[in-house]
Order: structure tokens, then sequence, then C-alpha cells
């Protein structure tokens, strides 16, 4: 059984205000929930005051809620001179249990390729964080009919090499790079059908049972119209959620698609 995972990617948006307000909010709202997982990734400067927010939240033991902090990137070294970067020592000592890499922003801007996120994906497994590995093909290779290599060069390229155990931790997010921030999002359909390639992929890497627990999200212009699309497929196991997670009602509305998903059995053959 996979336990539904929500993940709110705030990007560059809210002052600590800002983020508090949201949570002041959004955590009431989450109060009857159980058996899933929520994760709420605010910019590195309201980290702290988010986490002082989630501290209070009924987390730890099967079946109630779980309200988490993330982050929205690290760097894979511990300590030293690298002006700018947070090392994952810095998240874990703020409370964050998540980490979303090799957003395809990171990628994008950031110059970020699979070799670095796969360091990046060792180095927060190694601290007890657990890595949001975000994946997804861009317009032109979707159009070249491309979609399965680019996605399976990313899967092999970012969670390469990880110990079996750790492996079953990690997140698969499945964005493609035309759908985020643009209003055009994939069908269940095909997010399913990519995610169910992702899941062979990681099969082929280490295994079914392995391959089987790893939860994979769909991400790009999610909302609460359209996520009852994806809740539905077999194979998507929640969502990472950007435009429309910055409001506290409409991102409790996405996460709610996802209660009804509590207790499947996950009903993926190899
Ligand atoms: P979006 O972003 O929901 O605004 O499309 C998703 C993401 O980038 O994670």
């Amino acid at each position: 059984m996979r336990r539904p995972v929500v993940a709110a990617n705030w990007k560059m948006h809210k002052t600590p205000d800002e983020s508090r307000r949201f949570l002041e909010e959004f955590c009431p709202l989450a109060a009857g929930w159980s058996g899933i997982e929520v994760v709420i990734c605010p910019p590195f400067t309201a980290l702290e005051t988010a986490a002082g927010m989630l501290e209070g939240s009924p987390d730890k033991s099967e079946g109630r809620p779980s309200l988490s902090l993330g982050a929205q990137n690290m760097f894979w070294e511990e300590r030293g001179a690298f002006t700018g970067e947070i090392s994952p020592a810095m998240l874990t000592d703020l409370g964050c249990r998540y980490v979303i890499l090799g957003h395809s922003e990171r990628r994008q801007y950031f110059g970020e390729t699979d070799e670095g996120v796969n360091r990046k994906v060792k180095a927060a497994l190694a601290h007890g964080l657990i890595p949001i590995v975000c994946v997804g093909e861009s317009l032109e290779e979707r159009q070249r009919g491309e979609t399965e290599a680019v996605v399976k060069r990313q899967v092999s390229g970012s969670l390469g090499g990880l110990e079996p155990a750790r492996a079953r931790g990690v997140v698969v997010a499945y964005e493609p790079v035309w759908a985020i921030g643009t209003g055009h999002a994939a069908t269940g359909e095909d997010a399913n059908r990519v995610s169910a390639f992702i899941r062979r992929v990681l099969a082929d890497m280490y295994g079914p049972e392995v391959s089987g627990a790893v939860r994979i999200q769909y991400g790009g212009s999610v909302k609460p119209e359209n996520i009852a699309e994806y809740s539905r497929q077999p194979e998507i196991d929640g969502a990472l959620v950007g435009g429309a997670s910055l409001d506290p009602h409409t991102f409790a509305r996405i996460v709610e698609a996802f209660l009804d998903k509590r207790g499947e059995e996950h009903r993926w053959n190899s």
C-alpha cells in the first residue's frame, strides 16, 4: 500500500509572514484528514516560521494527518565555501522532512543535470530527507515522440546507484514541462501511462518490490477542477502543486481528492 503524498511547491512566493497566514488557515482544514501526507515547501526564508507552525501537527502515527515541511532545493555538500547554497543538515535541523530535487525550473534556469540531481538525492537520503525527484519532458521532446526516452534518462540518471532499501523511500514527481504553470495539464490517462512507465524503469533498476513501493506524483497545472482525473489513476499516488497551492482553501480541496485513496491496495502489475 502506498500512502498518498501531496506537496505544495510555493516556488519564489510568500514571505515568512504570508506563510504564517497561509498555515493559520490551512492547518485547521487538515484537522480531520488521515492516512495521507501533506508537504508544505516554502522558500528557504520561510522554513523556520513554517516549521514552528507545523510542529504541533499530529503526524507520526499511521492513520493520522501528517503535515510535513519540505525545501525546494539543497546542495549535496555538507558544508564549505559554496556561497548561496544550503546543506542537507541545515534543512533537517530546521525540521524539514522532504526536499524537492531536480525541478524543471532548476534544470532550465540553473543548469541542473541528472548527475547533479543524483548527488543531491544521495546526500538527501544520507541525511534522512525524503527527496521528491522531478522528471518530465518538454513540449518539443513530446512532439518528437521522445517522452519515454527522456523520462527514462532522467529517472536512471537521477536515481541510479542507490541502496534498494533507500530507493524505495523516494518520491518521483512526473511533471511534463509543457504542463507547468501553463494551464495545459496532461490527461489523467496520459499521466498514468507515463507513471506506469516510470515504475517499469524503476523495476529494471531496483526490482518490482522497490518499484511498487515508490510513490509517484503528477504535477503540472493541477487544480481542484482537474484533480479527480489524477487521484483516480492507479499509478498516481499524489500531486506536486505549484500555483494552486498558494491559497489554503484551494490546496485543501486538492488534498481532499486523495483522501479516498487511503488504504487502497496498489494495483500495479509488472
Ligand atoms: P503548477 O506547478 O502547478 O503551477 O503548474 C507545478 C510545479 O512546478 O511543481
